[in-house]
């Protein structure tokens, strides 16, 4: 038999080759990464019982709950005003929570290291594995990790527990929530890999024409056996690679970590900025014996920054005023229960208004928001401790600051110093210890913690007063501490003074600090209820008298004028510390307390309020009327938004206000006829009218240089007659997590916005979604925020969908009694 022998193609099979050898290392890349890290949300049971104390008696209890994380068992409980929580904890209750998930892990990963991790628990977290005791974490806000693998059954059962102790109240200032609130994973890599948080990428010098960019990566060996790998990073934009590092062989014994410093060149980097956030991923990879063992992911950007002692902020050569707010981490109807949509629609809102700036006011923030900060392009404070060790609260951080707080610090700079949007590290906020040589030693310590892991960034802590207040016409929180000098000021352990209110202050601050730069951490403390209005518009009130003070005077049914008219002791109007701030260069900025109302904290009421008045926004995500004052300062976007409604008596006297912006003047109409054009003037920031009322209708037309920018016109309401329905997204994905908020409006029958109408709203729902929030910013309502019916306050209200795995359509109807319903229908797609 002849055989044919076939002639080899040199070209042909070095192509085949090739492509086999490309199929293999993408397998193989895909694979390392793919399993790294996986979601571990789903499929949960949960047991709430103040009663059950040990391990032991909860393994035998029968009665679980099957859920999904993130959850937040607080946010179920009723509002009560006997809640040990307090109405400064939100009125709702905390509890002793257990978490149970069973679990098989394959065969296949007996020789890998497994662990979980866990982004948050609230709070006194303990974990076993099997039986196994893994570990505890008082900390609610801190994320951690805990290697299963010695523990676990591969190829078989496996039991997690996790218990979260959030009983001993009060233990915060604001709401705090309870349980598994935040996302955990399970983490599946190679014994020879990046260790946790190991990476560390710095831009040592930044130009337009070049970058350096430096790369430190902690390689850990959890094998029996010394091993030898090389190391890589390879630098993308995009899709695009754009640099990599050579390949660094080390050699790592048994059970050790070595780190490995790379230095690259980027040509015309595209820079971080707050307009546009550049983001680069820096794929590092570890080869053992010529396979790819294990792949890690650092998302960064280039950007130069410094603060100037004349000039502020400046970013990439550029000034920038950092225009920011306070947020605490709660996310009104949902709770603390961490949802990505839900944290990017509050970004996103506060973004519309010109923010530019988060402070993550008091904690560790969701790594979510930290993601979505670099994302969308904010100049982040983030900060560690409202406590230090005088506790301030009977059950809070002081209980464990002596044997946590290095360990806490340490792990919140690891976990977050490759963010591009943290300019800043806030390591305290309004610490008793700050008046006392004990604040300086402690703040010197932290500052030595911090710098220990990143020299690149600036600490800071929120005093109140940084400065030794002489003068009695400036009024501060703490009226005792006046006369005495601020010792953590004076420590030299801050890199920038924080100044958290005190804006009398401010322009003597070069005089104060000739060396060290300005931030206000904290200001203003306006408050409001949306859509609630008092005349006199110009008179301002002062409420509470003082913070220690039970406040006695306000009005019966907890409201607060939206006029920029009410302000704490403390703090100030919206407008008066934006003036200071706007004023002097050397100001670097401020965050403002704070973005968005949240549960807790209802100053300068009490029960039966259980929510704030300080948001610019409300709980339910509506603005108030402040929001534009800013939106007209910050923003391009032509701004002409007038207050208040127009629902009044005839002839009472009333005062109409505009804030705009790009325009020279704004004429006011009433009924066609005009009432006057006026301009802002000097440091003016709104117009006003005053004059008898007359229902109708109301317009303002704003014009530049003659011509008209804007016209706006609100009209007299009739009776409420039917709801409208609007959604923020009509069409979500269909992964169980996302959301639409559809907002309820109530109208009368020329669909006129009533804005008085706090009509009962009752919602249900068909299809691919479920109910997951209802609110309407109301700080008195006590409905539950899980329920299906709410109280709209003053004609709005808002209910928020979310969508199961499967796609298709959501299909809400809100109903009132007397009022025309109204259907939305929501598409979710895979
Ligand atoms: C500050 C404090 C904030 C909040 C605020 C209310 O003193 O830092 O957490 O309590 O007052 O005005």
């Amino acid at each position: 038999m002849i055989t044919k022998i076939q002639k080899i193609n040199p070209r042909k099979t070095l192509c085949l080759l090739l492509c086999v050898f490309t199929f293999l290392v993408f397998t193989i890349q895909s694979n390392a990464q793919q399993t790294r890290k996986e979601s571990f949300n789903k499929n949960w049971q949960f047991h709430l019982n103040d009663e059950i104390e040990n391990r032991d008696s909860i393994s035998n209890n029968t009665s679980w709950r099957l859920l999904n994380l993130p959850h937040d068992w607080s946010i179920e409980q009723p509002f009560d005003k006997n809640s040990p929580t307090g109405e400064g904890g939100g009125a709702l209750a905390g509890g002793l929570g257990w978490y149970k998930k069973n679990f098989t892990i394959s065969k296949n990963n007996q020789d890998k290291l497994t662990s979980i991790v866990f982004d948050g628990i609230y709070e006194n977290s303990q974990v076993w594995i099997n039986g196994h005791f893994l570990g505890k974490r008082p900390n609610g806000y801190i994320g951690f990790e805990y290697n299963l693998t010695p523990y676990l059954n591969f190829g078989g059962e496996n039991e997690l527990l996790v218990k979260a102790d959030n009983s001993h109240q009060p233990n915060s200032r604001w709401y705090s929530g309870s349980g598994i609130y935040r996302n955990v994973w399970i983490k599946t890599t190679d014994k020879l890999h990046v260790n946790q948080w190991g990476t560390f990428v710095t831009t040592p010098s930044v130009s337009k024409e070049k970058a350096t960019v430096q790369i430190a990566v902690e390689v850990k060996n959890d094998h029996q056996k010394n091993k030898k790998a090389t190391v890589k990073t390879i630098f993308f934009l995009g899709d695009k690679e754009v640099a990599s590092t050579d390949e660094n062989k080390i050699k790592i014994s048994s059970n050790n970590k070595q780190t490995l410093t790379s230095s690259i060149n980027i040509s015309k980097p595209a820079l971080w900025s707050v307009e546009n956030p550049t983001l680069y991923v820096a794929l590092t990879q570890i080869w053992s014996k010529g396979k790819l063992v294990d792949e890690y992911k650092t998302t960064f950007g280039i950007r130069s920054f410094r603060f100037d002692l004349d000039k502020g902020f400046i970013l990439n050569n550029k000034q920038v005023k950092i225009k920011g707010v306070c947020l605490h981490h709660d996310l009104g109807p949902l709770g603390t229960a961490v949802n990505t949509r839900a944290i990017e629609r509050q970004l996103q809102i506060i973004k519309d208004m010109g923010v530019n700036g988060i402070r993550t006011a008091h904690n560790p923030p969701a790594p979510e928001l930290l993601d979505l900060c670099d994302q969308m392009g904010f100049i982040v404070m983030d900060e560690s401790f409202d406590i230090w060790e005088k506790s301030k609260t009977a059950f809070d951080y002081g209980n464990h600051w002596e044997a946590w707080h290095k360990k806490d610090l340490e792990d919140q700079i690891l976990r977050d110093r490759n963010h591009p949007s943290i300019f800043m590290w806030s390591v305290g906020n309004e610490v008793p210890e700050q008046w006392s040589e004990r604040g300086a030693e402690i703040g010197r310590e932290l500052n030595a913690i911090v710098k220990a892991l990143d020299t690149t960034r600036l600490v800071t802590a929120a005093m109140n007063p940084p400065v030794h207040v002489t003068d009695k016409s400036v009024t501060i929180q703490f009226e005792d501490t006046a006369d005495k000098p601020n010792a953590l000021a004076g420590s030299g352990a801050l890199d920038i003074i924080g100044y958290n209110y005190a804006h009398q202050t401010y322009a003597k601050h070069k005089t104060n600090f000739p060396n060290i730069p300005f931030i206000a951490t904290e200001t203003t403390s306006g408050l409001q209820t949306r859509g609630y209005y008092e005349f006199p518009s110009d008179t301002t009130k002062v409420w509470p008298v003082r913070w220690d003070k039970l406040f006695t005077e306000g009005n019966d049914d907890n409201t607060v004028s939206a006029f920029d008219q009410v302000r704490t002791p403390w703090g100030s109007l919206h407008e008066t510390t934006w003036k200071i701030i706007k004023k002097h260069d050397f100001l670097s900025g401020f965050y403002i307390w704070t973005g968005f109302d949240y549960i807790g904290e209802p100053t300068p009421y009490v029960w039966p309020s259980r929510s704030s008045y300080f948001g610019i926004v409300d709980l339910a995500g509506f603005p108030k009327d402040v929001y534009y004052m800013y939106q007209s300062e910050w923003t391009n976007k032509n701004v002409l938004h007038l207050l208040p409604h127009w629902n009044w008596d005839e002839n009472q006297m009333v005062d109409v206000w505009a804030y705009y912006n790009n325009a020279d003047e704004v004429e006011l109409f009433l009924n066609g006829k005009s009432l006057g054009v006026k301009s802002k003037e000097n440091e003016d920031l709104h117009i006003m009218w005053r004059f008898p009322y007359q229902s109708g209708t109301l317009k303002a037309v704003s014009r530049k240089n003659g011509k008209v920018v804007l016209e706006k016109v609100i009209k007299t309401a009739d009776q409420p007659a039917k709801l409208k329905l609007s959604a923020d997204r009509l069409e979500i994905k269909a992964d169980g997590n996302d959301l639409s908020f559809i907002t309820v409006d109530i109208t009368d029958e020329q669909n006129v916005l009533a804005p008085r109408a706090n009509n009962q709203i009752y919602f249900s729902v068909k299809g691919a979604g479920k109910i997951v929030g209802v609110a309407s910013g109301d700080p008195t309502n006590h409905e539950s925020f899980k329920g299906t019916q709410h109280r709209a306050l003053n004609g709005k209200c808002l209910v928020i969908v979310q969508a199961t795995e499967k796609a298709g359509k959501i299909e809400l109807t809100a109903k009132a009694d007397g009022l025309i319903e109204s259907t939305i229908t929501i598409t979710t797609k895979q």
